[in-house]
């Protein structure tokens, strides 16, 4: 199929670009704008043109997949650069998206109008790199230096009527974009305005200043966005030509690069992640109506999300006050959402799907569950949000284990993208159609993930935070694990984690635990002798670090310090230095470890997905692309020398992954 429509209308050569499903501009479409440009020059009857988009929208950018390769012209700024030498004007149309490439195509259009609801931006940063096709250039022109440092750093997309009030847009019209462009090519206002000659807008050093200090504070200094910056102050210092091929050159270093690339995976395995796999029921239950049982913070968060994404949501506690406190919160800021405040079980009949938040406790879940098998209707979805539990247990309380499913939220429930969508062993097929769909719909990125202990994120995490522990004993204080891993990008070091998220949680599970547990296994007893001495966290202003003045302390204090030596002691061990990268690397191939069993198990379906719960979950660095690819882009036996490091660690139990099945490209890998 042709991947531009050509048409004549009123003397004007519409170009229509067709590349279903976002009408990407791959060689295909540059090579065909190409030559509709040169007609439209060549062609004296024509007096200008529009360019649009068939389908949903106008152009969401580069083609992705293509920046795995060597690029093949026509290269987007040639056809940029035939756009605006072309003696004739071109009018941009935008619907649906004008992202990227496609908002740098319409950018060197002479005019640009849209619909409403078009959003515009250039995410190019969140892809690991920078606008190639003229973006730092013309954007600045239009908008100032300070803006387009800060929408190109963020890579933030713009309502239409923001785009317009910045100058992106020339004009928003409610439909017949086609007839709003002819009209405009043949009124007198029509005539070639190229942005690239207009001057940029004046403006203090400071505000630049100040615009840039935020993009790198908020991008965490990435080199894309070192680089945006740079690129986008050229636009007020040197001539455009020149700026222009250091954008380009910029854009080619960065696009090759491993960071780029990891982001590239990251974008594929966020939407290949959603995907169910063959041989299930792709149609999912329908659900209109959501109940949430628990109204703490993580019912609350949930029953919030629901709300947002248009669900009819009854809200049920046992405690009153708990429950009414939640139903007033709800209720103001979202004023017209439709939210019910149950008065008892039996209005849970009502709902479709059933969402239990309670205390993370079995014989509780159970107790909750077994009113629903009493209260709930036939068909009903009937959903645990568990982080450990096993939901066949949890099932076993209901006379329909056929319709209990996991979803595992993560907290604040309203903010964090991740959903694990977990299947019991009696979940019906339909189960998992029916939560991946729930997940699309709040937004969210749902993960397929099998019934085991800490399903895919909690099981990686437990294995990591283990290692961190181990290390501990071995030689490292708190603050040099976590000092490491913030270093290799980590949001926050585990033991930082710990004492934000509490320390008697871990210690409650530990101490139930500790029948089961063999005696031979390696147990690091820190985390106990502090809870004994009731240094909890952050909550009690104490646990690996101190929090007296609110803020943490720099490093670990001498109480911490003597717990952790009189641990190496008793294990016989004498502390030794641990390098940053030895750290880093102990942790990361424990994830590795880890994640290699889990697809062996078959409790992740793809080592992407892998990827998806640790970058959105538990702040793995995103432009490292998560264990997984991290573990790709390592020698073989490097891996195999790390695994041997952390078996000897380890000792008794140590159970050593597969690697073959992990370093296995998978599909969600396409694009690096
Ligand atoms: N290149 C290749 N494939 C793309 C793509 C792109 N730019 N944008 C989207 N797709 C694919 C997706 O992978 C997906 O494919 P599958 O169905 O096979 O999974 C399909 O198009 C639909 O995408 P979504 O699932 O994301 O659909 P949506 O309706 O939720 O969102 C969208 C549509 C808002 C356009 C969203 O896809 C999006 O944000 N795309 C990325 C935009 C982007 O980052 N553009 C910048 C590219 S870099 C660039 O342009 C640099 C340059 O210098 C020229």
């Amino acid at each position: 199929m042709d991947k531009l429509q050509t048409t004549i209308r009123n003397d004007v050569l519409i170009m229509e670009i067709s590349n279903p499903p976002v009408n990407a501009l791959s060689q295909a479409v540059r090579a065909a704008l190409l030559a509709a440009v040169q007609r439209l020059t060549a062609e004296p009857q024509l007096r200008g043109g529009i360019i649009l988009g068939a389908g949903n929208t106008f152009v969401a950018g580069a083609d992705i997949k293509e920046f795995g390769q060597p690029p093949t012209p026509p290269l987007l700024p040639e056809v940029l650069g035939a756009i605006e030498a072309c003696p004739k004007p071109i009018v941009a149309a935008l619907h649906g998206a004008a992202l990227g490439g496609g908002l740098e195509l319409a950018l060197a259009c002479d005019a640009r109008i849209a619909l409403a609801s078009t959003v515009v931006g250039l995410p190019e940063v969140t892809l690991g790199i920078i606008p190639g096709a003229g973006g730092t250039q013309r954007l600045p022109r239009l908008t100032g230096i300070s803006t387009a440092i800060k929408l190109i750093c963020s890579g933030e997309r713009l309502q239409a009527d923001a785009a317009l009030k910045l100058g992106i847009l020339d004009e928003i019209v409610a439909d017949d974009m086609q007839g709003a462009a002819i009209s405009w090519l043949h009124s007198t206002a029509s005539c070639k305005r190229p942005v690239s000659v207009l001057r940029v807008p004046q403006e203090t050093t400071e505000d630049i200043a100040k615009a840039e200090q935020a993009a790198l504070k908020a991008g965490k200094s990435r080199p894309a966005v070192i680089a945006a910056i740079a690129a986008v102050k050229e636009a007020a210092s040197i001539p455009f030509a020149e700026a222009l091929a250091h954008e380009r050159a910029v854009f080619e270093t960065l696009r090759a690069s491993p960071e780029a690339a990891a982001l590239r995976h990251m974008f594929f395995a966020e939407r290949e992640a959603t995907r169910l796999p063959a041989g299930l029921p792709q149609t999912p239950r329908p659900i209109q109506t959501v109940a949430v049982i628990g109204a703490g913070t993580m019912g609350g968060g949930i029953a919030r999300t629901a709300l947002e994404a248009g669900y009819t949501v009854i809200l049920f506690d046992q405690n009153k006050d708990l429950l009414s406190q939640a139903g007033e919160n709800l209720r103001t800021k979202l004023p017209q959402a439709q939210l019910t405040v149950a008065e008892s079980w039996a209005d849970i009949a009502q709902a479709d799907l059933v969402i239990e938040a309670v205390f993370e406790d079995l014989a509780v879940k159970q107790d909750v569950f077994r009113k629903l098998d009493a209260h709930a209707k036939p068909g009903a979805v009937l959903a645990t949000n568990t982080s450990y539990i096993d939901i066949d247990t949890v099932a076993a309380a209901t006379k329909r284990p056929e319709d209990v499913l996991g979803l595992h939220f993560f907290s604040p429930a309203h903010v964090m993208k991740l959903l694990e969508v977990v299947r019991g062993t009696h979940s019906a097929p339909d189960l998992a159609a029916t939560g991946m769909a729930f997940g699309k719909r709040l937004k969210k990125i749902p993960v397929l993930c099998g019934n085991a202990f800490g399903f895919i994120g909690n099981r990686i995490y437990n294995a990591y935070r283990t290692q961190c522990e181990f290390m501990l004993e071995d030689g490292a204080w708190p603050e040099d694990v976590d000092t490491a891993l913030e270093a290799f990008g980590f949001a926050m070091g585990p033991f930082s984690v710990a004492d934000l998220s509490g320390l008697d949680i871990a210690w409650r599970m530990r101490k139930a635990n500790a029948t089961t547990r063999n005696p031979r296994s390696r147990y690091v007893p820190v985390l106990d002798e502090l809870c004994e001495r009731g240094r909890f966290g952050r909550k009690t202003n104490a646990g690996y670090y101190n929090y007296a003045d609110g803020k943490r302390s720099s490093g670990s204090d001498e109480t911490v310090r003597a717990i952790i030596a009189e641990a190496s002691t008793k294990r016989g061990i004498t502390r030794h230095e641990l390098t940053p990268e030895a750290i880093q690397r102990r942790a990361l191939i424990a994830m590795v470890n880890e994640a290699a069993q889990l697809l062996a198990e078959g409790v992740a379906q793809r080592a992407s997905d892998i990827d998806v719960v640790l970058v959105h979950g538990y702040g793995f660095p995103r432009w490292i692309g998560g264990p997984a690819h991290w573990a790709q882009g390592q020698e073989r036996e490097t891996l195999e020398r790390d695994l041997d490091i952390i078996a000897a660690a380890t000792g008794f139990g140590f159970v050593r992954g597969d690697l073959d099945i992990l370093l296995n490209k998978t599909k969600g890998d396409n694009a690096s």
